[in-house]
């Protein structure tokens, strides 16, 4: 196949708590490849949004934000740091307020809309991963590889306390909170979250990590031609 690309796109795609964002840090490390977390991207929004004192509604001062947001990724370490206009914002768009408003602020079109050139033209790159909801749907369907990544809402909550407790924060309504993400994700009249029809799904709920990543690193390399 002829391409300019320099490498395959694999797209990883799933709801919170299934494993995708560990799981496609340690692919691409693997790999070598960048790391383009999506969800970054509209949590950084939300965060600038809400810093603005917007509402996740549409309006021409959130499409300015939306347009104008330069959201950048470099690995420091085993992180993969999140910089929203030059400001590491990596730890302050991991907050539950900026995890429940991310979700609201990403099922608007408006949003959808400013912000998926970009994330096309990191997708178009190649050697990258990225994860997010509809990365193999809308984002960039010709992905040379799609993953799908579930697990059931019980399993995904009990991963979320035990990060949390881990932080020493509190883990109240979790299971409650991750319904509710979900059904907003799911049910969204743009891109909602669901697997594309040619990827691989994969349900982590009894699995571990390690098991998963080696069945995803065996099919790539198999399948990326030697
Ligand atoms: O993956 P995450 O939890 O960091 O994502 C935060 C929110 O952003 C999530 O509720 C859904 C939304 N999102 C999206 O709509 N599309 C993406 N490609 C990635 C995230």
């Amino acid at each position: 196949m002829a391409s300019k690309k320099n490498g395959p796109t694999i797209a990883i795609d799933g709801p919170a708590g299934s494993g995708k964002s560990t799981i496609s840090k340690l692919l691409a490390r693997h790999f070598g490849f960048k790391l383009v977390d999506t969800g970054a991207i509209y949590r950084s929004l939300a965060l600038w949004a809400l810093r603005r004192g917007l509402a996740p509604q549409e309006s021409p001062e959130l499409l300015a934000l939306a347009e104008s947001a330069k959201v950048d990724f470099a690995w420091d370490g085993e992180i993969n740091r999140v910089f929203l206009n030059k400001e590491d914002v990596s730890a302050e768009i991991r907050t539950e307020e900026i995890s429940a408003a991310s979700s609201c602020f990403a099922a608007l079109p408006m949003v959808r809309g400013a912000l998926l050139a970009r994330q096309r033209s990191l997708a178009e790159e190649g050697s990258v991963v990225l994860e997010g909801r509809d990365i193999g749907t809308v984002v960039y369907p010709d992905a040379e590889f799609k993953f799908f990544l579930e697990a059931s809402p019980e399993v995904r909550a009990e991963r979320r306390i035990k990060e949390l407790k881990a932080k020493g924060l509190p883990a109240d309504n979790v299971l409650a909170d991750i319904i509710a993400r979900d059904k907003r994700d799911r049910e969204r009249a743009v891109a909602p979250l669901k697997a594309a029809e040619d990827a691989i799904i994969i349900d982590t709920s009894h699995m571990d990590i390690t098991t998963v990543l080696n069945k995803m690193i065996g099919h790539i390399t198999i399948n990326m031609g030697g």
